[in-house]
């Protein structure tokens, strides 16, 4: 995915792809979100929800971010393969890295971004 894409122009873009093309191949040339999808719901469900909003099970402070918010939507893809990958000093977002490949964290964003569109509701 062009990181220098806008927002609104990568969320359509996941949409449409997704809705032609179906779920596993929406970010073929990145992550990919059908992937993602099953690591989303293995590691990361548990804090934030099925739905992405920071309402899982589990809870902490600072609390879980809820990845459909658009402050969080609206950064760069990099900006959250970055806090995947590194995860958070003092909260209890963990450094995927020690778990997940390069190309499993960037499928688990690209899910985030599906989340973000709310298209997780209506596809498979
Ligand atoms: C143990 C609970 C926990 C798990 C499991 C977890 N997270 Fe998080 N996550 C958090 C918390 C808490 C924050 C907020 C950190 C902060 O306050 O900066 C967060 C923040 C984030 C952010 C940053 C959002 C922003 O504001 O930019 C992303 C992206 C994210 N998580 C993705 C994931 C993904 C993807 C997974 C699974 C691979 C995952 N998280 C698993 C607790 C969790």
């Amino acid at each position: 995915m062009n990181v220098r894409a806008g927002v609104v122009g990568v969320s359509s873009l996941m949409l449409v792809s997704a809705i032609v093309g179906g779920l596993g191949e929406a970010a073929e040339h990145d992550g990919n979100a059908g992937k993602g999808k099953v690591l989303y719901a293995n590691l990361c469900i548990r804090c934030h929800g099925v739905e992405g909003k920071g309402n899982g099970v589990m809870t902490f402070t600072p609390p879980v971010a809820d990845l459909t918010a658009p402050a969080v939507q609206h950064k760069l893809d990099a900006t959250l393969l970055k806090t995947i990958h590194d995860g958070r000093k003092n909260t209890a977002m963990g450094a995927w890295k020690f778990v997940l490949t390069e190309e499993e964290m960037r499928d688990v964003t690209a899910y985030v971004r599906v989340l973000g569109t709310g298209a997780n509701r209506t596809l498979p």
